[in-house]
């Protein structure tokens, strides 16, 4: 499994979005499209970026009963994409469904990847809202077992969970990592965030990386320095 930076493509419209990777001449970064571009333009934006030579993390986050994710599942698969996801709080049946959908005629499909628990998720929150007791680092290494067990390729987490993931469910079970920001950049919203570097060291597999490269002055320069910092 090689290393490589995605970019979190949160952009409102397919025009903002071609704007932003007409920039990148030469280069096809791996790209995430998340639910606001997805429903905002439909299927068209992941036929289109895809016809444009990118490679495609689908981020829809799916959840609901297992024939429905399955029929869904088949859908996306359909697309293309390279990378789908969906929440390991759906359980074990519902993932299994999942991966049943999305395998083609031909026995190929996108890597599965699960959500464990949100990051915006804390253990009050869980405790009080969803009425999970445990502590909250158990309850995401067992959703990420649950997705091991279920044939799913890896999980989204915190590159903080990063290593442990790869202890409990192994080094070819693939990490996902959003919250990365460059050392002399600005935080924003996220809480535990690492930089490119360390994410690399504690054995992140791919970063998504949004606004640190989107909003940047000199957006290409950012990707290449995640790049940099990551995969090299
Ligand atoms: O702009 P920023 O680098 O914070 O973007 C991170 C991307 O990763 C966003 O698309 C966000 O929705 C996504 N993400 C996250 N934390 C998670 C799961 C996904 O930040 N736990």
């Amino acid at each position: 499994m090689g290393k490589d930076v995605i970019i979190a493509c949160d952009f409102s419209s397919a025009e903002k979005t071609f704007e932003f990777l007409d920039k990148f001449t030469g280069k096809k970064p791996f790209v995430k499209i998340g639910m606001e571009l997805y429903y905002a333009e439909g299927p068209a934006i992941v036929r289109e970026i895809k016809a444009r030579g990118h490679k495609i993390f689908l981020d829809l986050k799916l959840h609901d009963i297992p024939n429905t994710v399955k029929k869904s599942m088949a859908v996306l698969s359909n697309l293309g994409v390279d990378i789908t996801n969906l929440h390991a709080g759906g359980t074990i049946r519902m993932m299994e469904a999942a991966l049943e959908g999305l395998t083609r005629p031909d026995g190929t499909r996108p890597l599965l990847i699960a959500v464990t628990q949100l990051t915006s998720t804390d253990q009050e929150s869980m405790e009080n809202d969803l009425l999970i007791k445990a502590p909250i680092d158990e309850v995401v290494m067992h959703y990420a077992e649950n997705a091991k067990k279920a044939g799913l390729d890896g999980v989204v987490c915190s590159p903080l969970e990063a290593g442990k993931v790869h202890d409990r469910c192994g080094e070819s079970f693939i990490t996902v990592t959003p919250g990365v920001r460059f050392a002399d950049g600005e935080i924003g919203d996220q809480k535990r965030v690492m930089t490119p570097e360390q994410a690399k060291l504690i054995g992140s597999d791919y970063i998504v990386v949004g606004r640190p490269i989107t909003a940047a002055e000199d957006p290409v320069a950012a990707y290449e320095r995640c790049v940099r910092e990551f995969v090299d």
